[in-house]
C-alpha cells in the first residue's frame, strides 16, 4: 500500500518503485518507528485530537505488530516502500479504520528524522560500552605491567626505554577520548523532531515538550525546518566513528608488527589467528590486519555522508535517505571491530624478556647519560656531544653503553664516575621518570588508581 497514491492516475513504474524504496534497510529501526507512534499517539489523545478507545485501540495494534516482528510471527514486507508505510498499513489491517488516524499531524519527515535519532541514540550508548571493554582490558593488563621493560619509539627507532603500562597508557587515554566525544554528542544530539511536520510545524495542538519527554529526550527541536534536515548528528557520530577506528588502526598496525618474528614483544592466541593454506608454520595476526583494514569502510561513510548533505536545500530532500545504509554499516563495523579488537587484546601474551632485551639495545640509556654528565657541570649541548661520541665508539665496538669499561668512559669526559652504570641501567632510566604522565612506578600508579575511579563513572 502507498501513503500517497491519490493525486496519482498512473502506477509507478517497477524500476523507480525498486529505487525510491527504502524497505530493504529502514526495516532496521522497526522499534523505533513504533516506539515513536505509540508517543504520538498517546500525545494526540492527551491533546484531544484522538478519543481514548482510538488511542488505545492503535497502541495495542503497535505493540502486537512490535511483538510479532520481534518473534519472527511478523515478516517485514519488502514490497512496502519503507518501514512507516508497512506499520501503518499493518496497524490498519489489524485494528480497521482507526489506524488511519496514526498520521494525524505528522509527516514522515519528522517521522524519519525521529527513527534515525532514536537508532542512533541507542547505538552511541552501544558504542560506548564497547569502548569501556576495552578501557577495562587496557586497565588491567596495566596494572599487570607496571615493571615490563620495553623500548618507546619514535619513528620506529627505539628512542627511550618505557614501560609496556606506559605505552598502553597512550592508548587508553585515546579510547577515554572517544568515549567522551560520544558522550558530548549524546548530549547535543538528544532533542525530539516529532512535530516539525513536514518542514512547517502543524495546525493541531501538538505537545511537542511531552512527546520529547515520553521518548527520553532532554527537550524538543527548536526550528521545525532543522528539524527536517539536520543530520548533523550522523555526521558527527560518523566522524566519532571514524576516530575510533583511526585508534584502533594505528593499534593494530603496533600489533602486527609486535607480532612479527622480527619483535616477539607478543603473541596472539590461536583462538584470535588465523593459517595459511600453504605455509603450514604461519600463524597470521588477520584480525588485525582486518580492523585496520576496514578502517577505511568507517571514513568512506563519513566523506559519503558530508557529501550527501553538502548543497541540499532546506527542509528535507530525498538525498537525506541515503544516510541510512552507510550509517548502518559504519556502526556495525566499528562496534564489531572494538568486541574483536577487546577479545584479541584479553587473550594476547606478552614476551616480557623479550621486550626488556630490546630495551636494553639501541642505546636507549644515551639521554640519561647525557644527563647524567650534566649533572655533574657539564653544559648540555657539550654532554650530548660527548655521548653522540661514545655511541659511535659502542657501535664500532658493537656493545652497549653499559658494557664500557670506567676507561672507556674517561677517554671521552673525565666527568664519568662509577656511579655511571646505575645512573643509565634500564631500571633507573624508567624509576626516575615520575613526572605526570611519565612511566615511572610513582607517576603510572597515580595514573592507574585515578582511572580506577574514572572507569567506575563510565
Ligand atoms: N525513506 C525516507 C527517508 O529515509 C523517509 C522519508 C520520506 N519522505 C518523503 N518526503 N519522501 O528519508
Amino acid at each position: 500500500m502507498k501513503l500517497w497514491g491519490g493525486r496519482f492516475t498512473e502506477e509507478t513504474n517497477d524500476l523507480v518503485n525498486a529505487f525510491n524504496a527504502s524497505i530493504s534497510f529502514d526495516k532496521r529501526f522497526y522499534k523505533q518507528d513504533i516506539t515513536g507512534s505509540i508517543a504520538h499517539v498517546t500525545m494526540l489523545c492527551k491533546q484531544g485530537i484522538l478519543t481514548e478507545e482510538e488511542r488505545d485501540s492503535i497502541i495495542k495494534g503497535l505493540e502486537s505488530i512490535l511483538a510479532d516482528i520481534d518473534s519472527g510471527a511478523l515478516e517485514i514486507d519488502d514490497s512496502c516502500e519503507d518501514i512507516h508505510s508497512f506499520v501503518e498499513a499493518e496497524l490498519t489491517s489489524r485494528v480497521g479504520e482507526c489506524g488511519k488516524k496514526l498520521h494525524t499531524g505528522r509527516s514522515r519527515n519528522d517521522q524519519v528524522a525521529l527513527d534515525m535519532r532514536l537508532y542512533t541514540r541507542d547505538e552511541i550508548i552501544e558504542t560506548g560500552n564497547c569502548i569501556k571493554g576495552v578501557l577495562v582490558t587496557l586497565q588491567r593488563i596495566m596494572r599487570e605491567n607496571t615493571e615490563t621493560y620495553m623500548p618507546g619509539f619514535t619513528h620506529l627507532q627505539k628512542a627511550q626505554p618505557l614501560t609496556l603500562a606506559h605505552h598502553f597508557a597512550a592508548y587508553f587515554e585515546m579510547f577515554l577520548r572517544d568515549y567522551s566525544r560520544l558522550s558530548d554528542l549524546y548530549e547535543r544530539m538528544n532533542y525530539c523532531p516529532l512535530g516539525a511536520g513536514a518542514l512547517a510545524g502543524t495546525t493541531y495542538p501538538l505537545d511537542r515538550s511531552y512527546v520529547a519527554k515520553l521518548l527520553g529526550f532532554e527537550g524538543e527541536t527548536r526550528n521545525s525546518m532543522d528539524s527536517v534536515s539536520d543530520r548533523d548528528y550522523v555526521v558527527e557520530f560518523l566522524s566519532d566513528l571514524s576516530i575510533i577506528m583511526m585508534h584502533l588502526s594505528r593499534f593494530c598496525e603496533e600489533i602486527i608488527i609486535w607480532n612479527t618474528d622480527e619483535y616477539r614483544f607478543i603473541e596472539l592466541d590461536d583462538t584470535y589467528s588465523t593459517g595459511s593454506s600453504i605455509m603450514p608454520q604461519k600463524k597470521n595476526p588477520d584480525i588485525a590486519e582486518l580492523i585496520r583494514g576496514k578502517t577505511g569502510r568507517v571514513y568512506g561513510a563519513l566523506v559519503s555522508m558530508l557529501t550527501v548533505l553538502k548543497g541540499l536545500p532546506l527542509a528535507y530532500n530525498k538525498d537525506m535517505q541515503e544516510d541510512k545504509e552507510l550509517t548502518f554499516d559504519a556502526i556495525d563495523t566499528a562496534k564489531g571491530c572494538l568486541t574483536l579488537f577487546n577479545g584479541m587484546l584479553e587473550a594476547m601474551k606478552f614476551n616480557r624478556e623479550r621486550m626488556a632485551k630490546s630495551a636494553l639495545g639501541g642505546f636507549t640509556n644515551a639521554t640519561d647519560a647525557a644527563d647524567y654528565l650534566v649533572k655533574k657541570g657539564i653544559p648540555f649541548r657539550d654532554a650530548h656531544g660527548i655521548i653522540g661520541r661514545l655511541v659511535l665508539y659502542c657501535i664500532e665496538k658493537g656493545c652497549a653503553l653499559d658494557d664500557l669499561a670506567p676507561k672507556e668512559f674517561k677517554q671521552f669526559s673525565e666527568a664519568f664516575d662509577t656511579d655511571i652504570y646505575d645512573a643509565i641501567s634500564l631500571e633507573t632510566c624508567v624509576k626516575k621518570r615520575n613526572t605526570a604522565g611519565a612511566p615511572g612506578p610513582e607517576a603510572i600508579n597515580r595514573y592507574l588508581d585515578s582511572n580506577d575511579i574514572i572507569l567506575s563513572k563510565l
